[in-house]
């Protein structure tokens, strides 16, 4: 199959080179020259763990190419994937489908014979109806579907999840679509993966109601966290044990600072605009959307009452910026709202991340950067780790111990054990394990 990917983001640029490892011929489109430009020299615009060797593998072998303009690639395509952003709009929350329509109009010029057109950005409900008005309008006589293949992609783990994903959504009443759907996943019938085909609006939808149960389940446990802290009960344990029972599940139920990045906050978001606007509305998601916010801007305090409730003249060593790790991913992250938190509370910040600090840097003013954990725990009041890096989970504790004012430790996604960490001698406070609980 021949496929076109308009949007070379993270997603686009994960499905495209997925997809060229299948053995589909694909090309990724992106206006932006320069990004096109570091793809064809192999330099990626994201960090994703495998994806340069995937990329470089499939271009070597001639299946996986870059261009600025789309138009050869489209023409020729027997698909054409929509994979443009769709930020949150300014003022009101509702998904900015100016991206969209852009290359859906794009699209509507350039595409020659039947061509399957994909939206794989997360979309609004009625999105795909809109985009066929668009195109129709502008090529009456076209032969073309339009289908939803929602992505459910971890950053991180993004490559894993293309290729064996827990299933696929395809969204389409048209037969010849889902023909061209059924051959581009072909691949993963090996791997016996279930591909599910829906209605248009219902696929648009899965890819909202996914993220937004995920969100809450994190919201459910981050609050049950709170409680175990109030009433001496350890939040793992309970995790633990709500998990075991398969109607649960165990995933997704590790308390922390509250969910970031570029999906949860902004899909919930826009979920809860579609659901007030259609009449029907979710309060369980506009409850865990509020949760959430209030929850990040909290994690401030925890830092303050770990030495005592004053921050003035302190200095705080923050280890992990990313909303998670193995990612430079900055969206939403919960350190956009702690650091100046605590540096509104007189404290002085110094941050280590193993790949977000060139981008942190742009969006927190006055935080100091450093080279390295040790570099960043050196001098400092307290040690407050915000993202679970690898690396962050074997600190030399008793180097710690000598570079700390005192040894005192927040640790906001339960890296270490309490009972250890008290063994050693640190003040250790963590997310809903009391040390009363153990
Ligand atoms: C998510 C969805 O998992 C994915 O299916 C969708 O396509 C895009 O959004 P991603 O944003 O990459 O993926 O990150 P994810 O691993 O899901 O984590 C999201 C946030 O939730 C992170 O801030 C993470 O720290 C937090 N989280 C996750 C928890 O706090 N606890 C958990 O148990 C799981």
């Amino acid at each position: 199959m021949r496929v076109a990917m308009i949007g070379t983001g993270y997603v686009g640029l994960v499905s495209g080179a997925c997809f060229a490892d299948f053995g589909h011929t694909v090309t990724c489109v992106d206006k932006d020259a320069s990004k096109i430009e570091r793809l064809h020299q192999n330099v990626m615009p994201i960090y994703e763990p495998g994806l340069d060797d995937l990329v470089a593998s499939n271009v070597r072998d001639g299946r996986l190419a870059f261009a600025v303009d789309g138009a050869e690639a489209i023409r020729a395509a027997d698909a054409v994937f929509i994979a443009v952003g769709t930020p949150s709009r300014r003022g009101d929350g509702h998904a900015d489908l100016s991206y969209v329509y852009a290359a859906a109009e794009e699209i509507a010029d350039l595409m020659d014979g039947f061509t399957v057109v994909v939206t794989k950005s997360t979309v609004p409900v009625g999105t795909g109806d809109e985009i066929e008005r668009i195109i129709r309008a502008r090529r009456p006589d076209a032969d073309f579907a339009v289908v939803s293949n929602p992505e459910f992609l971890r950053e991180g783990a993004a490559i894993g999840d293309f290729k064996r994903p827990d299933r696929v959504v395809v969204g389409t009443d048209n037969e010849r679509a889902r023909a061209v759907m059924a051959e581009l996943y072909r691949p993963l019938n090996l791997n016996e993966t279930p591909i599910m085909f829906t209605g248009r609006r219902t696929s648009e939808l899965i890819k909202y109601a996914a993220n937004a149960f995920l969100a809450m389940k994190i919201t459910f446990i981050n609050e049950v966290a709170d409680l175990c802290e109030a009433v001496g009960a350890d939040v793992q344990q309970v995790a633990r044990g709500i998990g075991l029972d398969n109607r649960i599940g165990s995933k997704f139920l590790h308390a922390g600072p509250g969910y970031g990045g570029s999906c949860f906050p902004k899909d919930t978001l826009a979920l809860v605009r579609t659901a007030t606007d259609a009449g029907s509305p979710l309060k369980l998601i506009e409850t865990t959307v509020a949760i959430n916010h209030a929850r990040k801007k909290a994690m401030a305090d925890r830092v303050a009452e770990a030495l005592g409730g004053d921050l003035k003249g302190k200095t705080v060593a923050l280890l992990g910026l990313t909303f998670k790790p193995n990612t430079d991913d900055m969206r939403d992250a919960p350190s956009l709202d702690v650091a100046p938190a605590l540096m509104a509370r007189g404290a002085t910040v110094q941050a280590f991340d193993p790949e977000g600090m060139e981008e942190a840097a742009k969006l927190l003013d006055g935080v100091v950067f450093k080279e390295g954990p040790y570099e960043a725990l050196a001098g400092a009041d307290v040690a407050v780790i915000l993202t679970e890096w690898n690396q962050f989970r074997a600190l030399d504790l008793d180097r710690i111990k000598l570079l700390l004012k005192q040894p005192v430790m927040v640790d906001l996604r339960n890296v270490y054990r309490p009972e250890d960490m008290r063994a050693r001698g640190f003040r250790y406070f963590s997310i809903g394990r009391p040390l009363d609980a153990a």
